[in-house]
């Protein structure tokens, strides 16, 4: 039996042009092999193209888990909250995985993160404590032993309590020993570094902590607002007031700070406003735009 092939889309699929993928369907796969590597290549260099570059700050649209838009050790402090994995709706990424593949979701993404990491590099990654929904997990120990694993060294965690969190619904059996819920309304700030916690100085780098706020951060318990997801135009932002202080607290003046999971470009903009040099990566073009507007607003 003939089988139609729509040789349009079986080019756009393959990413050649409309006379190879006839070839292909035709047998003859020799001009694929010749025109794909280019293709690929044309993608590579979209990506590395940046979405926005404006003073220091550089924002891509790309995946920053396969992005090969930055060189090694080339990062002083990342600043991040990555998807968590709730079922948020997020206009590209899928945030309802089963939890081995969100383990293993973390795990491309720390590994590249370590990739790009100075060897003082740090990593202050904003993540839940646990999961409650569809399962109790323990996300933070969990993800804590794979950085470790991949070689990341561990400082401290930082508990947020959110002032603003929603009111509780969920109680399990309720006044009854049976099957009770706990649930901590905080989220947490995991401080890790990559071969050593003291950071070398680059010549001219300052610090521009003041005391009070040195006395105040040092202490691991952090208690600001959230922020709102309607006033941003993102599902799942974070308040200035954190990448703000992990900014002042973990790297000096004119450091490069890099936030892989972007969104609204909160991180981006608090390095803007502190003088760090900002890189964003994220995978959607709509929170792009947005973070761009959110830095152009400055
Ligand atoms: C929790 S949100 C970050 C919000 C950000 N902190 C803010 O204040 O707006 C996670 C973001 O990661 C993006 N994302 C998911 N997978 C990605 C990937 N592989 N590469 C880059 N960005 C990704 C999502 O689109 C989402 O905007």
């Amino acid at each position: 039996m003939a089988t139609f092939v729509d040789t349009k889309k079986l080019a756009a699929l393959l990413q050649v042009s409309e006379e190879t993928a006839q070839a292909v369907v035709g047998g003859d796969v020799s001009a694929l092999i010749e025109e794909a590597p280019e293709a690929v290549a044309e993608q590579a260099n979209a990506e590395m193209a940046a979405f926005l570059q404006k003073h220091k700050t550089t924002l891509y649209h790309a995946d920053f888990l396969t992005s090969q838009a930055l060189a090694d050790e080339s990062i002083d402090l990342i600043v991040t909250s990555p998807p968590y994995n709730v079922g948020i709706e997020y206009s590209t990424h899928d945030d309802a995985h089963e939890y081995d593949a969100y383990l293993s979701f973390s795990e491309k993404w720390l590994r590249q993160a370590y990739r790009v990491s100075r060897p003082d590099g740090r990593l202050c990654m904003n993540i839940p404590l646990d999961k409650n929904k569809g399962g109790q997990q323990s996300v933070c120990a969990d993800v804590t032993s794979i950085a470790k694993k991949i070689g990341w060294q561990y400082h401290a965690t930082i508990v947020w309590n959110e002032g603003n969190i929603s009111r509780r619904t969920a109680w399990g059996s309720w006044m009854s020993a049976s099957a009770p819920f706990v649930i901590a309304p905080v989220e947490v700030i995991v401080v890790l570094y990559k071969e050593r916690w003291k950071k070398t100085r680059k010549p001219n780098a300052t610090n521009d902590i003041t005391r009070q706020e040195f006395m105040a951060w040092t202490n691991g318990m952090w208690v600001f607002n959230g922020e709102s997801k309607k006033r941003i135009g993102h599902p799942a932002p974070f308040p200035r007031e954190l990448p703000r202080r992990c900014i002042k607290l973990f790297s000096f003046v004119g450091d490069t700070v890099l936030d892989p999971f972007a969104g609204s470009g909160t991180t981006l903009i608090e390095a803007h406003e502190n003088n760090r040099a900002g890189i964003g990566f994220e995978i959607a073009v709509e929170y792009c735009e947005l973070a761009k507007q959110r830095l152009e607003a400055l």
